[in-house]
Formats: structure tokens, sequence, C-alpha cells
């Protein structure tokens, strides 16, 4: 079967590769085996090839933090999962036609929403959710403050955030992102171009309190949103674009009170037991059923072409996701 692997860690498009692996073996009583059906490349797969994430895995590696899947096989043991069944893995190492893992790692999705959307079920909407619901205890009416707000993340963030009455001040790089973003439901969208962010951020927020900041830039981007946010607001770091550790000013620490903490999605879907995750999973598939969320896919690739899939990844500026999808067109 073929399946994505990198050497080295490096710029993912020069170092991931398509080669053929043996398959994946006979199910145990308690696996599944199923093929995956698509995949995005997400940034921080993109930090895990050029050896910038959490942790470095041995190499050869297969990237792949989430993917759609279909099962083909099921150990004797298994009783809520048959072949046919959409599911998502909990596990990474997604970048492949086959996979074979634990049952209980598996969430089964169900089969009327799109693949391309599924595939990307998995990280984002839940990252979004969970930084609306984690980090401060927001109620309808307060504000908040995010950068990175084209990215899948910032958009889901945005249309969750609507439902709960959450008002969105949204971070952009580019003008012509403003229009789209308040269509989306934003309810203002400020240029970071350079010039005062935070008190724009203010004015934007009628200069009522922005309670929270949610960050995936980094670097000084962090000290920006630090500015912007209330005495005692927090600011919430969940992912480094910038490539930049986080720039947070003393004296807002210490005289303004505010917080500046970490998200990672791991860590705060490990605080839910079995059944609060799965209804993660159902409530964001019946968001994608809607509608709701609907992530824009620029382009799906097959596997055999994971470098140019990697390098168009690569380019930010984009009007969506990359897709793969390793067993065929969806
Ligand atoms: N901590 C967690 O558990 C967790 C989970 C999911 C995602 N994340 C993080 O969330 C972030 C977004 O992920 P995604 O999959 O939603 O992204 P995505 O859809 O691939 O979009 C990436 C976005 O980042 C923007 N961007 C890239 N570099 C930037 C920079 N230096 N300064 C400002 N903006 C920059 C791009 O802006 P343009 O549109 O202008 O190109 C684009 O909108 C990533 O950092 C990812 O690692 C973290």
């Amino acid at each position: 079967m073929k399946q994505v692997q990198f050497a080295a860690f490096g710029l993912p498009s020069q170092v991931g590769r398509c080669v053929e692996v043996v398959d994946v073996g006979e199910t145990a009583a308690n696996e599944i085996v199923f093929e995956i059906l698509a995949f995005p490349i997400n940034p921080a797969d993109l930090s895990f090839m050029t050896g910038r994430y959490a942790s470095q895995p041995p190499l050869p590696a297969t990237p792949g933090a989430e993917s759609i899947g279909r099962v083909v096989k099921v150990g004797s043991g298994v009783s809520d999962l048959k072949p046919g069944d959409r599911i998502i893995s909990l596990l990474r190492e997604n970048w492949t036609q086959r996979r074979r893992i634990p049952a209980d790692q598996a969430i089964k999705v169900r089969a009327d929403i799109a693949l391309a959307q599924a595939a990307m079920l998995r990280i984002n909407p839940p990252t979004a959710l969970l930084l609306l619901e984690d980090i401060v205890d927001l109620q309808p009416g307060d504000w908040i403050v995010q950068n990175g707000a084209n990215s899948a993340v910032g958009k889901i963030l945005i249309g969750l955030a609507r439902e709960r009455g959450i008002r969105t001040v949204n971070v952009v790089r580019r003008r012509e992102l403003v229009a789209p973003l308040k269509a989306l439901g934003g309810d203002a969208v400020v240029v970071d171009d350079g010039t005062d962010l935070a008190g724009r951020v203010r004015t934007a927020a009628n200069g009522e309190p922005v309670r929270l900041a949610i960050d995936c830039v980094g670097g000084q981007a962090t000290r920006k949103l630090v500015d912007a946010v209330c005495d005692g607001g927090t600011v919430c770091v969940y992912g480094g674009l910038a490539g930049e550790d986080s720039a947070a000013p003393t004296h807002a620490l210490v005289f303004r009170g505010v917080t500046v903490t970490g998200f990672m999605l791991g860590r705060f879907l490990m605080k839910r037991n079995r059944a609060q995750i799965t209804a993660i999973y159902d409530l964001l598939a019946q968001r994608i059923a809607d509608g709701r969320i609907n992530v824009p896919v620029e382009k799906i690739y097959p596997i055999e072409d994971i470098a140019q899939a990697l390098k168009h990844s690569e380019d930010y500026g984009r009007d969506g996701k990359i897709l793969v999808a390793p067993n065929g067109p969806l």
C-alpha cells in the first residue's frame, strides 16, 4: 500500500514522499482496519515534518493528525463498528492508504456529511469549540478577539461564537478578507497593518471589555493581543504560526492582571470521558450537516502527488485547505 513518509526533518514539500510499504496485517480481536478516504494538510503536520512540533518522532515517520476513514475489517471482539462505517481515528500517522488501530481509538461519524468536511472534523472544529468553552466562562454579549481569523479554526470559531451570542473581533493580515469574514458572521474584522492593533480592536468592540484573546500566531502578535484585552482578561495561545515565542509585556501581567495561557486539543479532550468526546464530535458533525461548518477546500490531490500537495499547502494566502484522497477521488 502507499504511505507518506519523511526520512529527515525539513521543508515538507522537499522531504515528504509517497512510498510503497507492506500492508497493515491481520486485526487482533480489539482492532479495526480502515481505509483512509481523505486527509487535510494542517499547519501542525507541516511543523511535525520540519521538526518543530511538540515531539520529534523517530525517522522515517508518517505524518497525519487526522483523516476520514471507512472501516474494512473488524476484530472478533469489536461489536460497535462494522465494515462500511465511517470513522475518525484519534491516533496519528493517517497519511496512508490503510491503518490498523484499536477500535476504542475510533469515533464513528455519520455517513451523510461531505467526506471533505468529515476529513477535517477531528482537529479544528473541537479546537474552536473548546477554545470558546474551556478557557474563560464566556457569556452571551461578551467580546473576544482572535488572530489568524481566516484559518479553518478561525472561521469555525466565528460561527460557533455567533450561535452562543459571543461577539468576535477578527484579526487578519489581508484586507480582502474583511468582507468574507463579516459575511460569515464576524462582528468586526480588523487588518493587522502594523498600526495600533490593540486600539483598533478595542474600538471595534465599542470600547466594551474584550475578555478573551485567541492567538494562533505567537511572537509579537501575542503582545498585541495582551494589549487588546481588558484588565483581568486572558490571552490563550494555541498556535505558533510566526515561528517565534510569544512575547508578553511584564507590566500587563503584573499591573493589569492579564493571564497568558495555552491550549492543545489533546490535553483538553483528555479532561473528558469517551461519552463526552463522542458528544462533541456528534454536535460538530451536526453543524457540518446543517452547513454551519463548511471549511473551504482549495484542491484535493492523489497521494502520489504528496510533494505538490505539500508545496501548495506551504503557500499561505490560499482560499482553502489542501486535501489528499489516498484511495481515489472522493
Ligand atoms: N493547539 C491545538 O490543539 C491546535 C489545534 C488545531 C489548530 N491549531 C493551530 O491553529 C492554527 C490554524 O490552523 P488551521 O488548520 O485552522 O489553519 P489554516 O486553515 O491552514 O490557515 C492558516 C491561517 O494562518 C494564517 N497565517 C499563517 N501564517 C501567519 C502569520 N505568520 N501571521 C498571521 N497569520 C498567519 C493564514 O493567513 P492567510 O489567510 O492570510 O494566508 C491562514 O489564514 C495553526 O497554528 C494550528 O497549528 C492548534
